[in-house]
């Protein structure tokens, strides 16, 4: 795992956001596997900023989401489909067919999962994953004790992922239980992860993630089995880190 270190959210962002367009020159179909919350905003501003100046193009790119609530439509302000719009893809030139996120609305969920993993596959596979992480380890909705093995699957939410993500709603009460997310093999296929961390609330993930083992009760440690990771974190995530 590549540790690269920053200052600051700021810092974090913009180096991803470099690293994304370095990764989107190269390569003539990219592939992008992306995530919600707050961690990537500031990099999906500094993507959009790019494509403005026309620094980068998302004519030939598709996108991939990790996940989405289930039991949310589309259009309600919390969804994970509402977010991208909102946060980035309406503000670039991708085209409209190329962005994914799984559905969280199927009756067969199941159906859906195997779907979405067959439309990665059909897209050649992710070529660069951006991931954020949860104060609990979590990555995509992998809760701790979720199978290495599993590919797109439906989770349960914990409380402690439920109360943190509590804050874009008007009560917890509204929170969905439930969520599809791509699994932990799923991203493990991806051929190059950009995991974001920042701010103090992550450090005790961080600490376990470089200090720890590899084990499914802390998801994103998966990670350290995987060839080509380059992980940007801020001063204030690495707070409890001895290692710097
Ligand atoms: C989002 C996702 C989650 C978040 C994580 C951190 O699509 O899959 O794993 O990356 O919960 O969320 P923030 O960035 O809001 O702290």
């Amino acid at each position: 795992m590549k540790i690269i270190q920053v200052k600051d959210y700021q810092a974090m962002s913009e180096k991803a956001c470099e690293i994304i367009v370095e990764r989107m020159q190269e390569l003539e179909k990219p592939v992008l596997g992306l995530a919600t919350g707050s961690t990537p905003e500031g990099m999906y501003e500094c993507l959009i900023k790019k494509n403005k100046e026309g620094n980068v193009s998302f004519k030939n790119t598709s996108t991939f989401n990790l996940d989405e609530y289930v039991g949310i439509a589309e259009e309600d302000p919390n969804s994970y489909h509402y977010f991208m719009h909102d946060k980035f893809l309406d503000h670039v030139d991708i085209e409209e067919e190329n962005s994914h996120l799984p559905s969280g609305l199927e009756k067969d969920m199941d159906k859906e999962c195997k779907e979405y993993e067959q439309m990665i596959r059909d897209a050649g596979g992710i070529d660069l994953q951006v991931l954020g992480i949860g104060v609990n380890g979590h990555i995509g909705f992998n809760e701790p004790g979720t199978p290495f093995t599993k590919e797109t699957h439906v989770v349960e939410l914990t409380d402690s992922t439920r109360k943190a993500n509590s804050r874009y709603f008007a009560s917890i009460d509204e929170v969905p239980t439930h969520a599809i997310s791509m699994g932990p093999e799923t991203i493990m296929q991806s051929k190059e992860i950009l995991l974001l961390i920042s701010g103090e609330n992550k450090a005790d993930a961080v600490a376990k993630l470089i200090e720890g083992d590899v084990s499914e009760q802390v998801p994103v440690s998966i990670l350290k089995n995987h060839e080509n990771v380059t992980l940007i974190v801020d001063e204030a995530a690495l707070s409890k880190t001895k290692i710097k």
